[in-house]
């Protein structure tokens, strides 16, 4: 029996998301939830460890960034099973987000729509957060993006800004340019501001004595032919790798009456219908890099055939998010001893 599905989720699900949100972390705060965690979800990680260069993790199953946005409950979601967890994204400075309500379950369709649009505590306040962790045990990334406030023109200010703030507390860095939730945000994936945020992040990064790992994360509807500039800006800022994909902005292939999906608004869509369309922008970039440049698969990922699509597309390493809502902490266990029996 699925301890989550048959008595967790129904209660929490009474909640809004955003209400059983709150209530998982206030119950991930509790002193012993580790200690319970870590008996309940343990597993055989190292089998599944993957490394290049720099860059380590003791699994392939990442948690996707937004869920921790301050990066509170790391540790826990460590002792859940994930090799690696990123935070954020976050702001140099705290911001509160887009009003609510800005998050919805799309419950036929295994998917959210969320306009949350950056709510977080700020760069230093995540700092001292991250400083009081005792006996890390996960990868830790820190996802960067720029505060709402902040012109088009001056966001590689605030990328630098909370890279040097978060430096020595981050095992890599994500430079989120893909969140359709923040004005014009988007735009940063074209070629003049996309070099600029990359090339001023690459210079203070290699000026130090161990550079971090630094990982670009994209939007899923991108044309190929943006696709293959920010490759070109990828090979030639030399960061170590590529997150496909974000949310999408698109409303296709869904179970939900598209009046309800009209009343809901704009915002990114994730889980199940997003699947294939991750899957298709792995494979082609792909085909367009070498193995040198990590490629992290997330998008729609709830099962081990899932994962497997994923990883033959090209991906290296797999991260989800909306599947942990829907299925609970125990998929990560599932995947990770399916993983192991498949070898993969
Ligand atoms: C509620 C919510 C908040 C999110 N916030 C962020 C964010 O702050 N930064 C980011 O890069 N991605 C964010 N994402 C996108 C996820 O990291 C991931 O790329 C996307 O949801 C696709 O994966 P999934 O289908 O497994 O959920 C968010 C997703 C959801 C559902």
């Amino acid at each position: 029996m699925n301890l989550y599905k048959t008595f967790i989720k129904p209660v929490l699900f009474l909640f809004t998301p955003e209400t059983a949100h709150k209530i998982v972390f206030t119950l991930l705060k509790i002193p012993g939830a580790n200690f319970f965690l870590k008996i309940f979800y343990k597993t055989e990680n190292n089998i599944l460890e993957f490394r290049k260069n720099n860059f380590f993790v003791s699994n392939k199953i990442g948690l996707a960034a937004g869920l921790d946005k301050d990066g509170e409950v790391v540790n826990q979601l460590g002792n859940i099973g994930f090799g690696f967890v990123e935070i954020g994204t976050v702001t140099p400075l705290a911001q509160p987000g887009n009003p609510k309500p800005r998050l919805f379950r799309l419950k036929k369709d295994n998917a959210l729509i969320n306009r949350m649009g950056f709510n977080n505590k700020g760069a230093e306040k995540m700092k001292e957060t991250l400083k009081k962790i005792k006996n890390k045990n996960t990868t830790i990334g820190i996802n960067l993006g720029k505060n709402k406030i902040t012109p088009i023109d001056n966001a590689y200010l605030d990328y630098k800004k909370s890279f040097e703030i978060l430096f020595d507390y981050a095992d890599y860095f994500a430079i989120n340019v893909s969140s359709p939730n923040t004005p014009n945000l988007r735009e940063l994936q074209d070629k003049k501001h996309l070099s600029k945020i990359l090339e001023e992040i690459q210079k203070i990064n290699l000026s130090k004595k161990t550079p971090k790992p630094v990982f670009l994360k994209i939007a899923p509807d991108l044309t190929f032919q943006q696709i293959d500039e920010i490759i070109k800006i990828v090979k030639d800022t030399k960061i170590n790798g590529l997150i496909a994909t974000n949310t999408t902005i698109e409303r296709t292939n869904l179970k939900i009456d598209s009046e309800q999906i009209t009343k809901y608004g704009n915002g990114g869509l994730s889980g199940n219908p997003l699947k294939n369309k991750s899957t298709e922008i792995i494979k082609y970039i792909k085909s367009k890099i070498s193995d040198d440049i990590i490629l992290i698969g997330v998008g729609g990922i709830s099962s081990l055939e899932d994962v497997e699509e994923k990883i033959q597309a090209g991906a290296d390493l797999v991260q989800l998010y909306t599947s942990f809502i829907y299925e609970g902490p125990g998929v990560v266990k599932k995947l990770k001893k399916q993983m192991i029996t498949k070898n993969l």
